[in-house]
């Protein structure tokens, strides 16, 4: 037996230089466990959340931040409790010598403006009521003043938008190629006069293209149209992101034409009311009583954007924004099908990292350093910040947990403020959840499942800290070795780098009455050893999605693995569809 040590030794090595030196696993994209639930009471997560605490209670006395000047509240929510996992709430000294306005002590309930997170409210109300079908119709086919302006563009595409080539899908993910306002904000006829810009080295207004509503007086349908005949396009359509206000309003106007019914009301019935949003509002300002209202800025807090009322308007506490993170993640509003296509990118930007939804920006945050078993384990953050005068507001989704969190500010909040909390939570969070949702798999899927009847037939898995999903240590289908079986047929190469891996498919069934609960999985089949190009052009480490169900026995996919979870909430056994036989646990 002696001379087989020396070889068994070299394999291992083998294996652990492969571990340590192969290039990162490369998981499906999304969630690399089943959500996880119960948040509270995990000990990760409240490790994490005591970090959060301190790191909070630093942040509330840097003077960078203002904290004497600004207000703030935030939470992190999860879809599986409806009470907020974290809160924290920040009233700033100032606000205290000013107790006319509103109640001064900011909690979970003080309203605050939202400025362009109202966006979010109206494009859920869009889902709700048109649904994403209408996403690639023209504006124009619902907006006749827009029809009469895509009539006069053909003559001067630089200088008159081609409206007809404007989808309502444009303008919900801010690709129209359209101005960012109509006269609302950065019209300097509005904001200086005229002598100071002359100085400034700009000709005399011509005074028929000086729009004569916006700012003061806001404009109203007529003459936002009227004036549109005049503004150029920033970009073609479907060219490239281009930040537009003017888009939702544009939007807003749009499912009113296709529903017949005021945007208020639908807003209010669908997602208000229907969610019991009651400290969320749209147009008039809510009581002053129930805000937070910094010194002097009564005006401030009453002013409305009129008719652009559906771009950034809305008053709402950080309750109800967490309610309405919950909502999403339940799919209470829409279904879950239409949610998931809701929360998927549209279009990228000149950051590699971020890119657009429908309006939400999203961000790729990889879980570990490069060369790490954790840099190919993306989360995709799903974001909408706002800000309007002394407000600014944050909500972050993030749908691989069912989790978010958000931010609303009020007071003298320095740029970026919004941001720079999310970057104090975010690192914080971030790998706690992972790590609870890892602690959750193992618990429910860990272990090993073995065939009756004498078959020798089993799986072994378990999870590891340092890579995604749940690995498969050890398959034995009637006595033979699937892994190399399964190996060989997907990969068709001597491997020395061999890892599966199951991730979840998203597909469930049962779990209500006598139908038992069951969760399918997906394999990923790999080669960690393989040739590294992650410095290629053109050749990436993660073409892996590519080989699912790259193997199929009699129509059963070889990588598919469906779970049946006992009432206790932990899996009782396991098929690897492709052998059809139950193995359990
Ligand atoms: C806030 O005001 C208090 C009282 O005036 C002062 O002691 C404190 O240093 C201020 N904090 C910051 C961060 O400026
Ligand atoms: C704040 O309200 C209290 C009670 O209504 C009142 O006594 C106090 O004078 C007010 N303070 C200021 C600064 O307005
Ligand atoms: C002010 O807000 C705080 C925190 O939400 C709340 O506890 C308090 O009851 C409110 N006071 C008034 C007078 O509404
Ligand atoms: C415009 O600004 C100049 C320079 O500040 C000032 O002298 C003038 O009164 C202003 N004109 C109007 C109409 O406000
Ligand atoms: C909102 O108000 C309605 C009507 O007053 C009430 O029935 C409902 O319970 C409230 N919802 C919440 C979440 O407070
Ligand atoms: C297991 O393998 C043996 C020998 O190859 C074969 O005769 C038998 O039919 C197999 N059993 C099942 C359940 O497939
Ligand atoms: C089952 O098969 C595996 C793989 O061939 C083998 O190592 C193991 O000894 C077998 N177990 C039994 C009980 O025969
Ligand atoms: C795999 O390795 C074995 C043993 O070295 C060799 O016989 C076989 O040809 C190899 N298969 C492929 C597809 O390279």
């Amino acid at each position: 037996m002696q001379r087989y040590t020396k070889p068994l030794v070299l394999l291992l090595l083998c294996l652990w230089i492969s571990l340590v030196f192969g290039i990162p696993f490369c998981p499906f994209p999304g969630a690399a466990f089943p959500k996880p639930v119960n948040l509270a009471e995990s000990p990760t997560i409240q490790a994490a959340l005591s970090k959060l605490t301190t790191a909070f209670e630093t942040y509330d006395q840097t003077s960078s931040n203002n904290p004497n000047g600004t207000s703030w509240s935030l939470q992190i929510f999860s879809a599986s409790s409806d009470d907020p996992l974290w809160e924290h709430y920040h009233t700033a000294n100032d606000l205290l010598d000013d107790n006319e306005s509103g109640n001064v002590t900011v909690g979970p309930d003080t309203i605050y403006r939202l400025g362009s997170l109202t966006k979010i409210f109206t494009m859920l109300t869009f889902l709700a009521e048109a649904g994403d079908s209408y996403l690639n119709d023209p504006v124009t086919k619902y907006v006749p003043e827009l029809e009469a302006l895509a009539a006069k563009a053909p003559s001067d595409p630089i200088m008159s938008v081609d409206w007809s080539s404007v989808t309502l899908g444009n303008l919900a993910s801010h690709m129209a190629g359209i101005s960012r306002d109509f006269a609302l904000e950065g019209e300097l006829t509005q904001e200086k006069n005229q002598s100071v810009l002359i100085s400034q080295g700009f000709p005399a207004a011509p005074l028929d293209q000086v729009p004569f509503c916006g700012e003061v007086i806001p404009c109203t349908r007529a003459q936002l149209f009227a004036g549109l005949s005049i503004v150029p396009p920033s970009f073609a359509s479907s060219h490239t992101p281009g930040y537009s206000n003017l888009g939702y309003q544009l939007l807003a106007y749009a499912l009113e034409a296709i529903k017949g019914r005021s945007f208020s009301e639908m807003l209010e019935s669908d997602i208000l009311q229907k969610l019991g949003l009651n400290h969320t509002y749209y147009h008039p300002a809510p009581p002053r009583r129930l805000g937070v209202i910094p010194p002097g800025n009564d005006a401030g807090w009453d002013f409305s954007l009129g008719e652009a009322n559906p771009t950034g308007n809305m008053y709402s506490s950080i309750s109800d924004i967490s309610s309405l993170g919950r909502a999403i993640f339940r799919n209470l509003v829409l279904t879950a099908v239409q949610t998931r296509r809701w929360l998927k990118p549209a279009a990228t930007t000149a950051d590699i990292y971020e890119g657009l939804s429908y309006p939400w920006g999203y961000r790729r945050i990889p879980l570990g350093p490069p060369g790490s078993g954790l840099a190919n384990r993306i989360v995709d953050s799903y974001n909408k910040a706002g800000s309007i005068n002394k407000y600014a507001s944050l909500l972050v989704l993030l749908p691989d947990y069912d989790v978010g969190f958000d931010a609303l500010l009020a007071g003298g909040w320095p740029g970026n403020a919004n941001w720079n909390m999310a970057d104090t939570i975010g690192p914080i969070l971030l790998p706690a959840l992972e790590a609870a949702a890892r602690e959750q798999a193992d618990e429910i899927f860990a272990g090993t499942y073995s065939a009756e009847g004498g078959l020798n037939s089993s799986l072994t898995l378990s999870t590891d800290p340092e890579k995604p999903g749940i690995g498969v240590d050890r398959w034995i289908s009637n006595g033979t070795d699937m892994i190399s079986v399964a190996i060989a047929y997907t990969l068709n190469y001597n491997v020395t780098g061999p890892s599966i891996r199951l991730f979840p498919t998203g597909l469930e069934s049962g779990g209500t009455g006598v139908n038992a609960k069951k969760m399918a999985f997906k394999a990923m089949i790999e080669n960690t050893d393989s040739a590294d190009n992650s410095d290629k052009m053109f050749s990436t480490n993660c073409g892996t999605w590519v080989s699912q169900t790259a193997v199929v026995y009699a129509d059963y996919p070889l990588d598919q693995f469906v779970f049946t979870i006992g009432g206790d909430g932990k899996a009782e056994s396991v098929m690897p569809l492709a052998l059809r036989t139950p193995l359990s646990r």
